[in-house]
């Protein structure tokens, strides 16, 4: 029998020495994929910004609202999410086949501990598929020619390109070329789905969530918004343009909408011409 993609998932290693950014937002989403050093970095967050907790449920939940929107309004089918993330119920590909049973997903991150459990990530509808790489976003020639991403996509056809939580891992000299240089491969009518870090709405706990990160030995950059709206460069920006993740389509979920001073994100969707 043909080895399926769940067979394939190797052993990995899980560097438990070190804080991890998918672990460290998985024990601040509540999960229980994380370890102790984990858990020490999120503690010094939450001891200084006890509503961070919140803060990041809200920027999981503007990622279930861009996958609605993207399948609902904008009839998307393919989605490239890069920086996926320890799955946590629903993913990506749950709410997209919720509104498109053939949806098609391809996953990537360059996390072992998200790749250790990509199986929870290879459920798809029979119609649809989903995929998982283990890549990095700063490798993007190597993710382009990977089989997984080809017999799952068809890129002559538009996918949403899901950036959820990611680019505030990477400097703007990094993060921006790599960005553009995936846009540039995606046809017309492709879009580009951003949420990211700012200090804007909540300076002090931003700084110190950032600092936190730094400290953990993981490299974050936060925005303001002009900074996160150069990643829209030469796209159609959709309604209501680059807004805090509480003001991008509230109406789309029945969570608790929070106030800007609660959030440290902004969100943006655009459409390539
Ligand atoms: C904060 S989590 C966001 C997860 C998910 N997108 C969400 O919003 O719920 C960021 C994810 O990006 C991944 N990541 C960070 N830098 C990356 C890179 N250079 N290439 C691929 N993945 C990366 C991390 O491993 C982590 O899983």
């Amino acid at each position: 029998m043909r080895p399926t993609q769940q067979d394939r998932i190797p052993a990995v290693d899980l560097q438990t020495d070190r804080a991890h950014p998918a672990r460290v937002y998985d024990y601040m989403l509540g999960g229980k994929t994380n370890f102790a050093v984990d858990r020490e970095a999120g503690d010094r967050i939450i001891a200084e910004w006890p509503n961070s907790r919140a803060a990041a449920c809200a920027a999981r939940a503007v990622m279930h609202r861009m996958t609605r929107r993207l399948a609902e309004v904008h009839g998307i089918r393919q989605f490239l999410d890069v920086g996926t993330g320890i799955p946590t119920a629903p993913n990506l590909h749950e709410i997209a086949q919720r509104v498109a049973p053939a949806a098609r997903v391809v996953y990537v991150d360059n996390d072992p501990i998200v790749l250790a459990h990509a199986r929870a990530l290879l459920t798809s509808t029979p119609e649809g598929r989903t995929a998982y790489i283990d890549c990095d976003l700063r490798d993007p020639e190597k993710l382009l020619v990977e089989p997984a991403l080809l017999d799952t996509l068809d890129l002559s056809q538009p996918v949403a390109l899901t950036l959820i939580n990611i680019v505030h891992f990477l400097s703007d000299e990094a993060v921006l070329p790599l960005v553009a240089h995936l846009l540039d491969v995606l046809p017309a009518g492709s879009f580009l789905a951003l949420t990211a870090g700012t200090a804007d709405s909540a300076p002090e706990q931003a700084e110190i969530a950032s600092r936190r990160y730094r400290e953990a030995g993981i490299e974050n950059h936060l925005r303001p918004r002009a900074g996160i709206e150069r990643f829209f460069a030469g796209l159609e920006l959709d309604d209501p343009g680059v807004v805090l993740i509480n003001r991008w389509h509230p109406e789309l979920d029945d969570g608790p909408v929070l106030a800007d001073h609660e959030v440290m994100a902004y969100a943006g969707l655009a459409r390539k011409p």
